[in-house]
């Protein structure tokens, strides 16, 4: 369990847009492993807050990790990564994104991200 709780604080470290270690995918497979632990509640101040688009990001994207800045991401990169992250949740026998959640994430992204 004292791991656990280390790779947490670990994983809060690196919310802050810092790079990944490898404790990345320990942290994420262990939260995914007591599916939506004590990460998921980690907020990050990500732009509109309040809105709905913000809500459906923040919903799926933090669910194994720390929700990422947007800031953090050119948008081709995010186009690629939220890709990838389909990927990880059904790996991790999760529901893929709908096409519309995946519409309104990425247009999030897209109004958000690094330029
Ligand atoms: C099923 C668990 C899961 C979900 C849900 C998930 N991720 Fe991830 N994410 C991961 C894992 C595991 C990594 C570690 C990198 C990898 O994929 O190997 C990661 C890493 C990341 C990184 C960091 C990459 C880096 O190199 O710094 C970003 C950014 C990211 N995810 C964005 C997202 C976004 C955006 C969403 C929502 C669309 C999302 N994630 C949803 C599992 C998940």
């Amino acid at each position: 369990m004292s791991i656990m709780t280390e790779s947490h604080r670990n994983n809060k470290k690196m919310a802050d847009g810092t790079t990944c270690g490898r404790l990345w995918r320990f942290c994420a497979s262990a939260v995914a492993a007591t599916l939506l632990g004590g990460c998921a509640a980690e907020q990050t101040p990500v732009p509109q807050a309040s809105s709905m688009a913000a809500h459906v990001y923040e919903a799926h994207c933090s669910a194994c990790h720390s929700l990422p800045s947007p800031k953090r991401l050119y948008y081709s990169q995010w186009e690629h990564m939220v890709g990838v992250m389909d990927g990880n949740m059904v790996h991790e026998g999760m529901k893929p994104l709908t096409p519309e959640d995946q519409r309104i994430i990425l247009d999030y992204l897209k109004a958000n991200a690094r330029r």
